[in-house]
């Protein structure tokens, strides 16, 4: 799989990120990391295709520390293999609002507490053409 990874960002809460790019034709996950850096992620936002106990379904977490939070998963799955899509993430100070390619919102709790995001990687089966800050 791919990896796009950017340190040394500056988002700050009330920023948005928009990423657009192009699910492989067999994927199988892929994941949008966005943090303080790889150990200290506030959002882990990983659409699953044919994930072993909900088939299609997003995932997200946190990490602190290195070590994973507690997951949450969304059954919606606006996601195609072989697609180009465009989603985008709002960083607030209590969550991450993510909205996907089909309009739905998929909010995760900012559990660090993270004001900044200085680390963004995109990762798995994934080709990133263009991102943007706004
Ligand atoms: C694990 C997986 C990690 C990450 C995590 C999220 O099972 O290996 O890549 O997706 O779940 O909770």
């Amino acid at each position: 799989g791919e990896v796009f990874e950017v340190k040394n960002v500056d988002l700050k809460v009330g920023d948005k990120m928009k990423i657009k790019g192009k699910i492989a034709d067999d994927a199988k996950r892929f994941c949008l990391d966005m943090g303080k850096d790889s150990e200290e992620l506030g959002l882990h936002f990983n659409p699953r295709f044919h994930d072993d106990v909900d088939g299609a379904v997003i995932v997200c977490n946190s990490k602190h520390g290195g070590c994973w939070g507690s997951e949450q998963r969304d059954p919606n799955f606006p996601f195609q293999k072989g697609e180009i899509v465009k989603f985008t993430v709002k960083v607030l100070s209590d969550c991450f609002e993510i909205e996907l390619p089909s309009g739905h919102i998929v909010a995760f709790p900012n559990h660090l507490s993270l004001d900044k995001i200085s680390y963004i990687r995109v990762k798995g089966d994934f080709k990133v053409t263009s991102f943007k800050f706004d």
